[in-house]
């Protein structure tokens, strides 16, 4: 009795894990790409470090500064140039002013800078991006004062 048991629980199991297996395979449940060498998720550069693997890459200042590079020279440099001298191809049109400028750099304040770029200024259009990304473009202006 206790083996007639047994076996029918062994049979109810079987047939579960078989029709887990046929679900698995149906074509149409699911992701069934042929599998590719690009699914393979790319080498972390930490492998290798006492074995830890940080499951997504940790935001380093490079990298932030990079976004604010990439924020400038999509959104600013048109006008105020890459190095914010105001010589951009539009600065001229608009009379973009030379952001690199030491006594006005005396004058303002971080808050007036990025109340600026946030509501804009005659000419200057307002940008309605992260604060994040404003505080950076207020630093990036600030460490291209000219001395
Ligand atoms: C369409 C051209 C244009 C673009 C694009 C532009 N600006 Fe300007 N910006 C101006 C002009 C013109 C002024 C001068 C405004 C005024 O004082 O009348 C100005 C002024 C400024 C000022 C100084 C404001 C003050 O206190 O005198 C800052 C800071 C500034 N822009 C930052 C930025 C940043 C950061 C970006 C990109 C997110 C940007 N600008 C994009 C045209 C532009």
């Amino acid at each position: 009795m206790r083996r007639r048991h047994d076996r029918a629980l062994g049979r109810l199991v079987y047939t579960a894990v078989l029709a887990a297996g046929l679900l698995g395979c149906d074509p149409a449940s699911g992701d069934v790409r042929q599998w590719t060498a690009a699914d393979h998720d790319p080498p972390s550069p930490n492998e290798g470090q006492g074995g830890k693997v940080a499951a997504r890459p940790v935001a380093s200042t490079e990298t932030d500064q990079g976004l604010i590079e990439l924020a400038w020279q999509r959104n600013c440099a048109s006008c105020h140039g890459r190095a914010g001298r105001g010589d951009g191809p539009q600065g001229p049109m608009v009379r973009a002013p030379d952001l690199t400028n030491a006594a006005w750099q005396e004058r303002v304040t971080d808050a007036q800078m990025a109340e600026t770029i946030k509501k804009g200024k005659d000419k200057m259009p307002a940008f309605d991006l992260p604060q994040p990304v404003i505080d950076g473009l207020v630093k990036r202006i600030r460490s291209s004062r000219a001395r």
